[in-house]
């Protein structure tokens, strides 16, 4: 009974949300390096070059690239196994097409890797999170050419020879799901590009992670690779057929993701939706082998909220910065920024990937962004996350003990305050520790330990068993 002895209990960011220096070392352009500032009700903007007094978060976020020994240090006193973290694609290939990498950035996470095994945590590298160099989408308009699968593949046998021996886990692309709902942050494709656009893009990501996977265990047959899924699941809206069979067209058009890149060819329902809608995939000779031989070690995926979906649910909605549909769950409260607070759905979830799947699984993000309030004596008293905390760990802990799902780790979102992705504001944090940096880009960026700090570090002690 209980989580597996090495369970890796940790936290995750991504390059762009916490890195800052934006272009040192050599680092080109990608692409959240031109995405404005939003909030929860106005959108963020993309611009063509960066405009003169225009905030664009990814340019300091919150130094992470001259903070780490701190970050990771603290991480460390919480008992971190493990460390999720992206490389930032740009800061190796600076134009994403260029022939040689850039030594000082590959240096950079030479010096994260081994400050993080000094602190025996282990790194959990997503090799693509939302952030495609510039370049590569100028020249020739990113994923919707087979060129971005060559940049991919020389990218990928760089970092898997570089860091051979101080990573095994390795995810392929952040929430490859989101080319159907956030195109720009999913691959630098523009939203108001065709269907066929987004799916011709989703493909050569779906070779490319292939490629990779065979390349990563011919380079080290101890490298797991796995997918990343970002989290939608949803619930029939009524128990009314109609709205049951409009839910599961929905989840569908998520699921044919992970269905790639765990069985290894597409599922026969998306064939037969591109036949109807005339649909018409870049295969070149040769990709069905690749996408037979690279199916993913394990499937890991982030997990926030529950959706509703029915039978007028023709696509999920962009509001407040999050996903949300028409219709709302009157069976659960909202975080400020309208994400549904649904614990059970995550043992529903881990159950449905695993039934579906069996193969091992991983949390790579779970966690709750809020406004927190700064103390006079500089304390932060956060009872709601560690209440979020509680109680997704108990329905995580379900799944294992009483459904046996195979399940490597947990891993919190943003363990300190880092920048959103979907509005690029400060001020929903998610962290256990605090960031003294606000929207406007002002603050000491000191960082301090909030009281959930403390209460994660306790639930690692006890591998899980102690949540009071
Ligand atoms: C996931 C992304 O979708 O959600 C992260 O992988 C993101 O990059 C996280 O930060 C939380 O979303 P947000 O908009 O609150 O930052």
């Amino acid at each position: 009974m209980g989580f597996r002895k090495d369970f890796l209990w940790g936290g995750s960011t991504a390059a762009n949300q916490c890195e800052g220096a934006y272009l040192e070392d050599g680092k080109g352009l990608n692409t959240a390096d031109v995405m404005t500032a939003g909030t929860a009700k106005t959108p963020r903007e993309i611009t063509e070059t960066i405009e003169a007094g225009r905030k664009y978060p990814s340019h300091i976020a919150v130094d992470h690239y001259h903070h780490f020994k701190e970050d990771i240090a603290l991480m460390a006193e919480m008992g971190f196994k493990s460390y999720r973290m992206s490389i930032s694609w740009a800061r190796i290939y600076p134009n994403g097409y260029d022939a040689k990498p850039n030594e000082a950035g590959l240096k950079h996470y030479d010096e994260v890797f081994d400050e993080l095994k000094r602190h025996n945590m282990e790194p959990i590298v997503t090799i693509s999170h939302y952030e495609t160099p510039l370049a590569m989408v100028k020249k020739f308009g990113s994923w919707k050419s087979r060129e971005a699968v060559d940049c991919y593949v020389r990218y990928c046998n760089t970092i898997f020879n570089r860091y051979k021996g101080k990573v095994k886990y390795w995810l392929t692309f952040n929430e490859i799901n989101s080319m159907s709902l956030s195109s720009w942050l999913a691959g630098g494709i523009p939203e108001t590009d065709s269907e066929q656009d987004h799916m011709i893009a989703a493909y050569h990501q779906f070779v490319a992670s292939a490629e990779a996977v065979k390349l990563a265990h011919s380079i080290d047959p101890d490298y797991k690779v796995g997918m990343m899924y970002g989290g939608l699941f949803s619930y029939p809206a009524t128990c009314d057929p109609e709205d049951v069979e409009g839910n599961e067209q929905f989840m569908k058009k998520m699921l044919f993701y992970p269905d790639v890149q765990c069985r290894g060819y597409y599922p026969a329902y998306k064939l037969k939706e591109f036949e109807r809608k005339g649909i018409k995939l870049p295969v070149v000779e040769g990709d069905d082998q690749i996408l037979k031989e690279g199916k993913v070690d394990f499937l890991s995926f982030s997990y926030y909220f529950t959706l509703v979906a029915g039978k007028n649910t023709e696509k999920a909605s962009v509001e407040c910065g999050s996903l949300v549909t028409g219709y709302n769950n009157p069976y659960l409260k909202s975080t400020d920024w309208g994400f549904t607070i649904d614990p059970r759905g995550l043992r529903y979830s881990l159950n449905l990937f695993y039934d579906r799947y069996q193969i091992p699984l991983m949390i790579v993000e779970n966690g709750l962004g809020a406004l927190d309030q700064v103390e006079a004596d500089g304390s932060i008293h956060d009872p709601y996350r560690a209440e979020y905390l509680r109680e997704h760990i108990r329905e995580m802990k379900k799944a294992v003990d009483e459904d046996g799902v195979d399940l490597l780790g947990y891993n919190w979102w943003g363990p300190f305050d880092i920048v959103s992705a979907g509005t690029g504001e400060m001020r929903k944090r998610y962290g256990f520790i605090y960031v003294d940096m606000d929207d406007e880009g002002k603050g000491t960026l000191n960082r301090s330990r909030k009281d959930s700090f403390y209460y994660y570090k306790k639930i690692i002690a006890s591998n899980g068993e102690n949540l009071d």
